[in-house]
């Protein structure tokens, strides 16, 4: 039984694999509008992407010193500009505010996919999280690169949790 469910997540995962694959172009051509195949595409990926964390029951909260976050109504606004910038500086090569895929995954919905402490265990403790949870584990196969540690602090972290909020659409 446990066999043949690890199997239907490899073969999940495969098929994101090829998506994720094709997908990493240089910044010049990714602002490009996607065709309705694309878009129909993406979203059987995201859909794909979504059952599997669910099977696996890897929506956890992640590995890290995060354990229980707050989050706040409404969004702190300071938080959003500071977290727009970092994400300017740091993150926007690799990431785009849709659902689509760039080298790393759409931030688009991650504020549901997510815990936000997942979210901030991942962004502080990227190495560790890579080697040891499913979830970062099945992200990575997707991607075939390993997001590198971006060495923010647990302040610049958590303004970038509200900036992913905002593009959420959370009040
Ligand atoms: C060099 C490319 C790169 C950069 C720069 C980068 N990431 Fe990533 N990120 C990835 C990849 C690739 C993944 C998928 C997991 C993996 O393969 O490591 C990922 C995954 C994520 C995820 C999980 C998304 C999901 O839906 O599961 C979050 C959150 C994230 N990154 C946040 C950030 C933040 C915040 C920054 C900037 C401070 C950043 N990333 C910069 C490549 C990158």
């Amino acid at each position: 039984m446990k066999r043949s469910f690890f199997y239907i997540i490899t073969a999940s995962v495969c098929l994101l694999a090829v998506r994720c694959g094709s997908n990493q172009q240089p910044s010049a051509t990714n602002h490009a509008p996607a065709t309705d195949s694309q878009d129909i595409k993406l979203k059987t990926n995201s859909v794909i992407l979504d059952t599997v964390t669910i099977m696996a029951g890897i929506n956890g909260k992640g590995i890290g010193r995060f354990k229980n976050i707050q989050l706040t109504s409404p969004l702190d606004e300071k938080m959003v500009a500071r977290g727009h910038v970092i994400y300017d500086s740091k993150c926007f090569a690799c990431h785009k505010l849709t659902s689509e895929l760039l080298v790393g995954p759409g931030w688009a919905g991650v504020t549901d996919r997510r815990k936000p402490e997942w979210i901030m265990n991942w962004i502080t403790n990227t190495k560790v999280m890579l080697d040891r949870d499913l979830a970062a584990q099945a992200d990575m196969v997707v991607c075939l690169i390993r997001m590198p540690s971006q060495d923010l602090t647990d302040k610049q972290a958590r303004d970038v949790l509200e900036f992913m909020r905002k593009n959420d659409g959370k009040k």
